[in-house]
């Protein structure tokens, strides 16, 4: 059996012939700067830094940052070679069906539902508890800690607006699944997020973390950042989903900053969202490893000003506790007296940069199965399109289901890591993955090629391995569980109806979709 069977680039050009014809060439580096940040900027930045502050570096995580961005540097330089190797645009499924062969791209288009499906569920969990912000703002209401938390979560601070619900249990997150719901309408509807309507979110997105940088940096009080790192003997705090020590291995000192960038590292997925758009840059080869590079130094730069400030204005603890919500808005209310616009201004903003973050992860996630489907590896149901607005319904429907469960019942720093380990393993993959083609197969035109390869891609594996290695039994066992669930469908399923193995034209058989074809 050739498990390592490939795709023929051949085949992936002609089914894109159709597409060609469809979309224009217009993006030049600004836009694929734009697209990258408007796709990494988000939860990662506006809930999860103080997560990791928070439970495990304390103010060093800045050095989380800069941990997880070398990591997703160095896998972005060999994801950049990867996508360069393959003229046409796509994920790193596509990517590694026609390179690596099909067992690989399985696997990698298996754990993509944890970077997309799941990445989706942790950010409507985020924008959920800046929903409520937005409503005990605007309109002094709130909806009940039972009916925005998952059944894991209980109410533990006596101040804020759950004051009153103190040791209340949640029963399910219902706005996380309303945005869901609203935003899978959209998808089925076709309404495709236009680059005029991106661009306003990046700005807005930009201008806001700038604000706070820059207004922010007068109300740092040195004492929060004081020690730097936290110490073994930090004590422990009551937390929402239970109790947070300090004195464990990965919540102090060195170690606790590797975990916290494991957490932040949510923070730059989707700067590989600029490779998906090859086929529309003005000149692919040499503006997306740009793109990629470019708006991932951006975005680290920020990030670390940016949680500078953040621990600066709250005691790392506080994040845990009272800010543990909506955790921005909350540290310019309680610490930057005289900014209540500002922390109204960043709620607003967020909810809308969140809705985008997870428009492009629900329409990313049903278009990697979507072409898994017409490859013949899961069911033909997931390419099944809509009759008038030629979407693929069906599977976004599926998806609702599928990510809801996660939205409603599970909490935020669960389904967080659990995109965070995917998506790193996949990285990891990518990393090793081109160091091997480098050797085997050594004449592919390579339009970019990874700088120094030789170190590149190990040290981007060990960096990436690294971070999986702090993660956890818990978030490990959740990895193979997942891993083992797909091996199964491979082998049970996949594996007989694959086009590929059949012999199977997949231009000839599934006619492309111009808008969902890869
Ligand atoms: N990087 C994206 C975010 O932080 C996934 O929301």
């Amino acid at each position: 059996m050739k498990l390592f069977i490939k795709k023929p680039i051949q085949q992936l050009l002609a089914a894109t012939v159709e597409s060609e014809k469809t979309l224009k060439r217009t993006l030049g580096v600004g836009s694929l700067i734009a697209l990258g940040i408007g796709a990494i900027i988000g939860a990662g930045l506006f809930v999860r830094t103080a997560a990791a502050a928070g439970e495990h570096a304390g103010p060093a995580v800045t050095i989380s940052f800069i941990i997880a961005a070398s990591g997703c540097a160095l896998a972005g330089l060999c994801y950049a070679e990867f996508a360069s190797m393959i003229p046409i645009a796509g994920s790193a499924y596509t990517y590694s069906y026609a390179t690596m062969g099909e067992f690989i791209a399985w696997i990698i288009g298996w754990d993509l539902v944890l970077e997309y499906a799941l990445g989706a569920a942790t950010v409507s969990i985020g924008w959920s508890q800046y929903f409520n912000e937005f409503l005990n703002t605007f309109f002094h209401v709130h909806i009940p800690f039972s009916l925005c938390h998952s059944p894991f979560e209980s109410s533990i601070t006596t101040t804020g607006m759950y004051a009153a619900e103190y040791g209340a249990h949640g029963l399910i997150n219902l706005p996380a699944i309303f945005i869901i719901l609203m935003l899978t309408l959209l998808l089925i509807r076709g309404t495709a997020e236009s680059a005029v309507v991106n661009n306003i979110i990046v700005v807005v997105k930009v201008a806001i973390v700038l604000l706070i940088i820059g207004l922010g940096w007068k109300y740092i009080n040195p004492a929060n950042h004081t020690p730097y790192m936290i110490p073994a003997d930090a004590g422990s705090v009551k937390v929402s989903t239970g109790v947070v020590n300090y004195a464990d291995t990965f919540n102090h000192g060195w170690l606790g900053v590797l975990r916290g960038a494991s957490v932040v590292f949510f923070a730059f997925i989707g700067f590989d969202a600029v490779s998906t758009a090859a086929q529309e840059a003005k000149n692919p080869q040499k503006d997306m490893p740009k793109g990629i590079l470019i708006s991932l130094v951006i975005c680290t730069a920020l990030y670390i000003l940016f949680s500078h400030v953040l621990t600066g204005l709250a005691s790392y603890k506080d994040f845990l506790i009272q800010g543990k919500e909506a955790s921005v808005t909350y540290a310019i209310t309680n610490f930057m007296p005289g900014y209540g616009w500002l922390a109204s201004l960043v709620t607003v903003a967020i909810l809308a940069g969140f809705s985008s973050v997870i428009l492009v992860m629900l329409m990313g996630q049903t278009r990697v199965f979507y072409t898994m489907s017409t490859d013949g590896l899961i069911p033909p149901i997931f390419s099944k399109l809509h009759p008038k607005h030629r979407t693929p319904y069906k599977s976004q429907w599926l998806f609702f289901v599928f990510v809801s469960l996660f939205s409603g019942f599970i909490p935020d720093r669960i389904v967080g890591d659990m995109v965070s380990i995917g998506t790193l393993f996949a990285f990891v993959l990518v990393c090793l993955g081109i160091f091997i083609l480098r050797r085997t197969d050594p004449d592919i035109i390579r339009p970019f090629k990874t700088p120094w390869y030789m170190v590149v891609c190990p040290l981007g594996a060990v960096v990436c391995l690294c971070m999986i290695a702090s993660e956890g039994w818990e978030n490990w066992a959740r990895l193979i569980v997942w891993l083992l669930i797909g091996f199964v469908i491979y082998f049970g399923y996949s594996i007989k109806r694959s086009h590929v193995r059949r012999g199977v034209v997949d231009a000839a058989n599934n006619p492309p979709n111009p808008k969902y074809v890869e």
